[in-house]
């Protein structure tokens, strides 16, 4: 085994975390990313292109024996895990909430808080063990405003956040630091194409913030809440 950097990011295989691998393996990173069946893995691949730097392992989210299975999976590969990033979620609309049906809350709870849920009860314990890492969950902006007929983005992004907050509290006794860092714009993908707005943060520079973050070299590194309000903020924290 050798000593290089390890990171896993959940939720690689997405628009946003895509960007995140991607700033990771330029920094030295290895970066493990789970998937699930689809195109998604490939289309990631394709994106990064250094294949020895990236390792996809198939695990459910939703599934707390699969994700228990692919930290072993990493950890006996690796022997540790420096980072641990979170851009993990799945887009709502379509009713208010007394019209929504049941199986609508139960499919949001699931890919927006179970998976959560799922990672941090693996890493948190990973981190711990090791006295050492970080763990940076991506929150959108929903989490402070509300949306009318997907409220359900609202609520499940607020809860990821004060999931982040609970989890920072308890390992102030510890040295691993946890961050909620909110983008309180749409984030500029490659899914999202032309359409957007030039203050757009760009998945790429949210990767590189993450990086400097999980490096310690970002102003307030220490600090749990880390909110970005536009590119021009991203862009002056990274020195440009
Ligand atoms: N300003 C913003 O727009 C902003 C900022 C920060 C964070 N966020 C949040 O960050 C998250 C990612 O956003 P995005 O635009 O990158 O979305 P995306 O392209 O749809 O990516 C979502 C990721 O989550 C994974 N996922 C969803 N449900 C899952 C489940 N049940 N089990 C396993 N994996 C699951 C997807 O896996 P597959 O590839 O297999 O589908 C994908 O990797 C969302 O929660 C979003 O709200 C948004």
């Amino acid at each position: 085994m050798d000593e290089r950097n390890v990171a896993v990011v959940a939720g690689g295989s997405g628009g946003i975390g895509e960007g995140v691998v991607h700033a990771l393996i330029k920094a030295g990173y290895r970066v493990y990313v789970p998937t699930r069946p689809g195109d998604h893995s490939e289309r990631l691949k394709a994106y990064v292109g250094h294949a020895a730097d990236l390792v996809t392992i198939p695990a459910d989210l939703c599934d707390e024996q699969a994700v228990v299975a692919m930290r072993d999976a990493v950890v006996a590969a690796e022997g540790h895990v420096d980072a641990v990033v979170v851009s993990v979620g799945a887009d709502y609309y379509g009713y208010r909430l007394h019209r929504m049906p049941r199986t609508d809350l139960d499919r949001s709870i699931h890919d927006n808080l179970i998976t959560h849920f799922n990672i941090q009860r693996s890493f948190i314990d990973q981190l711990r063990k090791q006295d050492h890492g970080t763990y940076v969950t991506l929150i959108g902006p929903e989490a402070e405003s509300i949306l009318v007929d997907a409220g359900m983005m609202s609520i499940m992004a607020a809860a990821q956040k004060m999931m982040s907050r609970v989890m920072a509290s308890e390992a102030s006794d510890s040295p691993i630091r946890v961050h909620a860092l909110t983008a309180h714009t749409t984030v500029k993908t490659r899914s999202r194409g032309s359409s957007s707005n030039d203050d757009w943060i760009t998945a790429e520079e949210l990767g590189e913030y993450v990086t400097r973050l999980i490096e310690g070299q970002i102003s307030g590194s220490q600090e749990a809440l880390h909110e970005l309000r536009g590119l021009a903020q991203v862009r002056k924290a990274l020195g440009r």
